[in-house]
């Protein structure tokens, strides 16, 4: 259900504890790029880098939680300077397979406290990936940080789903999102910590089953909204995808465009 959602937990542990270059390790990152299907297929990712690339413009965009540059290899295709930040250093060395640090710069490190040199026109944090810090205060931190990133009225976009727990009945924890031939896909809910475990189930033709989990905080459109203000910025527009499709109470998705008040 989620974008993030190829981390393996082999060890049986919930993921919550793991440090993120662990659970984002090197064969997580060989199997990340799917060229021209997925989530790197042309009609999902071309209205993405569109959108990415007018709000650049000739400013430049720093992408937090770069990974191996799913949509910045194409935005620098645009001609937009893009540079990263990104915690895991097995993705980097992936995106390093495509581009090289003269053309798409990369800093290590967490995006809720590292900085990149220089400033920006547009920050963007994509495919969910917010979620990935599990606590409010890391979230905040998050805005923070893309607030150090950016020029005067610079634009921060996040691309995020919408927290499904209508699906959730009374009572009930766990919610089975996909069940089809050899695959179940399994939610958990802990609705005090505002946290969700996807689990997915993959069984092979000798009836051995694989087990992949990730940890996500969800966070509502609102909330979202609160962060952004007590980072400085404003909400200047938000759509249920990239081609701008209006947000509506059945949306399942939104891209956010905050942007950094004047001060
Ligand atoms: C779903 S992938 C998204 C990668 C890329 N943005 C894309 O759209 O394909 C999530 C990425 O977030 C990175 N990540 C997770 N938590 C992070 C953090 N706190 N700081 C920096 N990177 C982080 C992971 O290492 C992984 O590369």
């Amino acid at each position: 259900m989620f974008g993030s959602l190829r981390q393996r937990d082999d060890e049986g542990n919930g993921t919550m504890n793991m440090p993120k270059d662990e659970v984002w390790d090197s064969e997580t990152a060989k199997a990340y790029d799917t060229p021209g299907t997925g989530m790197f297929a042309p009609e999902l990712l071309r209205p993405a880098v569109d959108r990415l690339a007018e709000l650049a413009g000739e400013g430049g965009a720093l992408e937090f939680a770069i990974g191996t540059g799913r949509v910045a290899v194409p935005l620098s295709e645009r001609g937009v300077a893009v540079a990263g930040i990104e915690m895991s250093t097995a993705m980097i060395d992936q995106l390093r397979t495509k581009v090289d640090e003269s053309r798409i710069p990369v800093v290590v490190g967490d995006m809720a406290t590292a900085s990149a040199p220089g400033r920006y026109a547009l920050v963007y944090l994509v495919y969910n990936t917010i979620s990935n810090l599990l606590t409010q205060d890391e979230q905040v931190e998050c805005f923070r940080n893309a607030a150090r990133h950016l020029n005067p009225g610079g634009r921060f976009v996040i691309e995020l789903w919408v927290p499904e727990l209508r699906r959730l009945p009374p009572t009930q924890e766990a919610v089975v999102w996909q069940s089809e031939p050899g695959y179940i896909g399994l939610d958990t809910y802990d609705v005090v910590r505002q946290c969700v475990v996807s689990h997915h189930i993959t069984f092979d033709d000798d009836r051995r089953a694989t087990l992949a989990r990730s940890t996500h905080r969800y966070v509502w459109p609102a909330e979202l909204d609160l962060m952004a203000r007590l980072a400085g910025f404003e909400l200047e527009i938000r759509s249920a995808d990239w081609r701008g499709a209006p947000f509506t109470a059945d949306s399942r998705s939104h891209v956010s465009t905050y942007r950094l008040c004047d001060r």
